[in-house]
């Protein structure tokens, strides 16, 4: 064999070829020089396999571009209530799709009845991504997205199919608070917007007008402007309180009463503390589904679109359930025979409502935005 043929084949006595940069210089024999080919052409096959690897998303978590791989994530869900009320069940319901459609890539934790953060420290919570997802009430977003508020209107809707067509994703309130630019600066990204249902006034004295709230202490939500404005409009004194703490207030009296649905005076027992429920339908509480934007943004996209799925399933759900079962309660606080439910009469519902629309409304149209109001109002024909 000549010297070219020799130096050809690259195992040759005497000189080998240079590859990726890596020069063997002459060499004592055969042996060497193959050994040091081998490890050459494992380290080659090891990269391209490397680089094969990541270019077919086989690593989980690295973009939000790869999918069909084997990472796992897990996402916390936490929220203020029990499992019975239609924010539990729904939050359920999305656990169960989730799971189902990324094939358990993703593990849904929940945290129902403030067992893992309150109304307190929720917000921080999920801006700092110690959990990924909440749906809070509207008026929990008041410090931060201010618009949200606008859920708290008094009378914003009179049934619950007109609530359902107000507050629907493709409504002016579901554009506001889809594209809401400081829910988005806060690292949250809307998944859907659930109800609970409308408003009734709870508390130990009857309540048929107005002036039977003066001086009362009445808790409402905190965040919201809205609110403390309606209630001491209507002449009692607000007292905003997280919700995982009403029960023992009302229980030891630091306060009179609350505004609230009857789910939510049913699971948390309150009927057992107050003597009426005044059903005036004043207001509506709906929820803000919020995912943690850093995180939905680093899912793969054949789990983000789990995700979204899940969650305009879960929204499906929670609107098919929420009303009834908010009737499922008042059924069992009248049963529970603790409680005497007040049904104002027409004129004495509508005392409540020219006592604070449009006035309410008007007060806080710059928070919430002048031109959504205005709507709202020509809707209403306020
Ligand atoms: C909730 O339903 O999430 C709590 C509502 C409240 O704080 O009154």
């Amino acid at each position: 064999m000549g010297r070219g043929g020799a130096e050809a084949a690259g195992g040759s006595r005497g000189r080998y070829s240079c590859a990726f940069g890596v020069c063997g210089g002459e060499t004592k024999g055969k042996g060497n020089g193959v050994k040091q080919f081998r490890l050459l052409s494992l380290l080659v096959i090891g990269l391209v396999a490397l680089l094969a690897l990541v270019g077919c998303g086989g690593l989980r978590g690295g973009g939000a571009d790869q999918g069909g791989g084997e990472g796992t994530y897990t996402l916390k869900f936490s929220h203020v209530v029990t499992a019975e009320t239609p924010k539990g069940a729904a939050s359920e319901k999305f656990k169960e799709l989730v799971e189902e459609k990324s094939d358990g890539n993703i593990t849904v934790e929940l945290y129902p009845n403030s067992s893992l953060y309150g109304d307190e420290d929720e917000m921080q919570a999920i801006q700092s991504g110690s959990v990924q997802m909440l749906a809070p009430a509207g008026a929990k977003f008041g410090t931060i997205a201010p618009q949200l508020q606008v859920l708290d209107l008094p009378f914003l809707a009179g049934s619950p199919e007109e609530i359902q067509e107000v507050v629907s994703k493709d409504s002016a309130i579901g554009q506001a608070i889809y594209e809401n630019e400081d829910l988005a600066a806060s690292n949250m990204k809307v998944l859907g917007l659930w109800d609970l249902g409308f408003k009734q006034f709870a508390s130990n004295t009857p309540t048929r007008s107005p002036e039977a709230l003066q001086g009362q202490k009445m808790r409402i939500q905190s965040g919201s402007d809205v609110l403390k404005d309606q209630t001491e409009t209507w002449g009692a004194s607000a007292t905003p309180m997280a919700f995982g703490e009403v029960f023992n207030a009302l229980q030891q009296g630091v306060i009179d009463g609350l505004e609230n649905t009857y789910a939510n005076f049913y699971s948390q027992k309150m009927h057992t503390v107050q003597k009426y429920i005044t059903e005036s339908n004043h207001g509506y509480i709906g929820y803000v589904l919020v995912i943690n934007e850093d995180f939905f943004n680093e899912l793969p996209s054949d789990l983000q679109q789990a995700v979204t799925e899940a969650a305009d399933e879960a929204t499906e759900y929670n609107r098919e359930i929420a009303f009834q079962k908010d009737q499922e309660a008042k059924k069992n606080i009248v049963d529970a025979g603790t409680t005497e439910i007040i049904e104002p009469s027409d004129a004495e519902r509508q005392a409540f409502k020219e006592a604070v629309v449009p006035e309410v409304w008007d007060r806080h149209a710059d928070a919430i935005g002048p031109e959504l109001v205005e709507e709202l109002k020509a809707k209403q024909g306020t």
